[in-house]
């Protein structure tokens, strides 16, 4: 538990960092990779709005950077600027993002309003997904 604590408190800490100047909508998201290394990533948006980026691709991007390509876990939240956290699933484009790097086993962590955690595998959120695999019979 308190493993799961410390990636909500690495996603949190992110959150603080969002650039979220349009929506206002601030998500932090933290990836915990197979040998226990953690990134983390903000949304950063862009006055042209769909240059924005969400926090879990900034986190992947981090992951990668660090030398790693595999997502055991990941931990996001998200909510109104200046306010406390709201359930915050990632977008559909997330959801492909992590499948990519974690496979349909990777756990997604999400936290409510209340404190409480929900867990969830990429093959709940992302069902008959599309993946590298797909493209092996090509
Ligand atoms: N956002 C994320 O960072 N991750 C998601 O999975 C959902 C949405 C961001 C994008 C945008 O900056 C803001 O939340 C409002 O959509």
């Amino acid at each position: 538990m308190a493993r799961l604590d410390d990636l909500f408190a690495a996603a949190a800490a992110a959150r603080v960092k969002a650039y979220a100047p349009y929506s206002h909508f601030h998500v932090g998201a933290a990836i915990l990779a197979p040998d226990g290394t953690v990134n983390a990533g903000c949304n950063i948006e862009n006055a042209a709005y769909p240059e924005g980026t969400c926090a879990e691709a900034g986190a992947i991007a981090h992951l990668v950077m660090a030398g790693e390509t595999r997502i055991a876990e990941i931990a996001i939240v998200g909510g109104p600027a200046g306010a406390g956290e709201i359930l915050c699933p990632p977008c559909g484009g997330c959801r492909q993002k992590i499948r990519e790097f974690g496979g349909l086993t990777a756990k997604i962590h999400l936290r409510d309003e209340k404190g409480t955690v929900r867990t969830f595998t990429v093959a709940d959120l992302l069902p008959v997904s599309f993946g590298p695999e797909s493209l092996e019979s090509t």
